[in-house]
């Protein structure tokens, strides 16, 4: 049942201590106290029976849907945002504090990342973007990277159900070339099996640099120059656009909003070309303490803001292009 489903990646800070990196070589330990606060937060997608308006995920159910999903009040669901980025920052110094080992703090923050997407299934929005491994990322401690390598592993097999009941749609970013064998395979397959789903598209960032997405982008676009499919003269944003990996969004590639946690100021080199008109915002959280409630004030804050794109304001719709 979604609503009673529990955590699913079983890695823990005492796990982690003792050299475990392989789920399935030890069985569900108890969480560290300060993760299993939370527990009882629930899957991906997964929402009681009450407020849960969407069986299937067609086109024509996901619409009906729409008009029954109940937002938190104040919230307008024609100016949510349709596209989410969040930069997850802060599961080192969450852990720190608790004198925790920092793959605790990512086991947490993976628990905020599934309220995340259960609540962006539930409000209708229709693309996240979530940063979970830079490629600087590679340069910390190898037991740090291990263990995020192998809890994305386990999160990415051990949902394929609930992405596919739930319709989310799932694309992985970034220079997968880097990635274990084991990684690019689950993702290769997950890609795949969820490719017709349309409520939600989560994107997640692994190994991902932007400024590795626009030079490879330039890369592919010159190959085609050098190889007489194209003109210089052709080349436009929308086809660079076409080049990067974030294309995989079809609908919506640009984040209308970029969310990072942890009070930090800094894009750290995430989604360059396509937060060109991005609204930012900052919240003091670490990732694993931000929740329902502190996204909603995000979403409240994007609400309040008049985007332009450069126009005049009366020209444009609030929040609209
Ligand atoms: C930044 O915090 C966070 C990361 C490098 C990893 C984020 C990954 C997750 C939340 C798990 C995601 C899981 C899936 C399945 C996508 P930090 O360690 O840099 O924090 P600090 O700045 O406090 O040290």
């Amino acid at each position: 049942m979604l609503g009673t489903m529990q955590f699913r990646t079983h890695l823990t800070a005492s796990s982690l201590r003792n050299g475990i990196t392989n789920p399935a070589s030890f069985r569900a330990p108890p969480l560290p106290a300060i993760v299993r606060k939370s527990k009882s937060r629930s899957g991906w997608a997964a929402f009681s029976a009450a407020d849960a308006p969407i069986a299937t995920f067609g086109r024509e159910e996901r619409d009906d849907a729409r008009d029954s999903i109940s937002l938190p009040p104040g919230l307008r669901q024609e100016a949510l945002p349709k596209h989410v980025a969040f930069i997850m920052d802060g599961n080192g110094r969450w852990a720190a504090e608790r004198e925790l080992p920092p793959s605790a703090g990512h086991q947490a923050g993976y628990k905020t990342l599934q309220l995340m997407v259960e609540l962006s299934v539930k409000w209708g929005i229709r693309v996240l973007t979530v940063f979970a491994f830079s490629t600087e990322n590679w340069l910390r401690p190898k037991l740090e990277v291990d263990f995020l390598m192998t809890l994305l592993e386990t999160a990415l097999k051990d949902n394929l159900q609930d992405f596919l009941r739930e319709g989310i749609r799932i694309c992985i970013i970034g220079d997968s070339s880097k990635l274990p064998k084991s990684v690019q395979e689950i993702a290769a397959k997950l890609e795949e099996s969820t490719s017709n789903n349309s409520k939600l598209d989560l994107l997640v960032a692994i190994s991902y640099s932007g400024r590795t997405d626009i030079v490879q982008a330039c890369k592919k676009i010159s190959q085609k120059v050098k190889n007489g499919v194209l003109k210089v003269e052709d080349i436009d944003e929308s086809l660079v656009a076409q080049e990067l990996e974030t294309s995989c969004a079809a609908l919506y590639p640009y984040p209308d909003l970029l969310i990072r946690t942890s009070g930090e100021l800094r894009l750290s080199n995430f989604l360059l070309w396509e937060m060109a008109y991005t609204e930012l915002y900052f919240a003091q959280s670490y990732w694993p303490d931000f929740g329902e409630k502190e996204f909603v004030e995000a979403l409240f804050a994007f609400q309040r803001r008049q985007r332009r794109f450069g126009l005049r304001r009366q020209t444009i719709g609030v929040n609209q292009p």
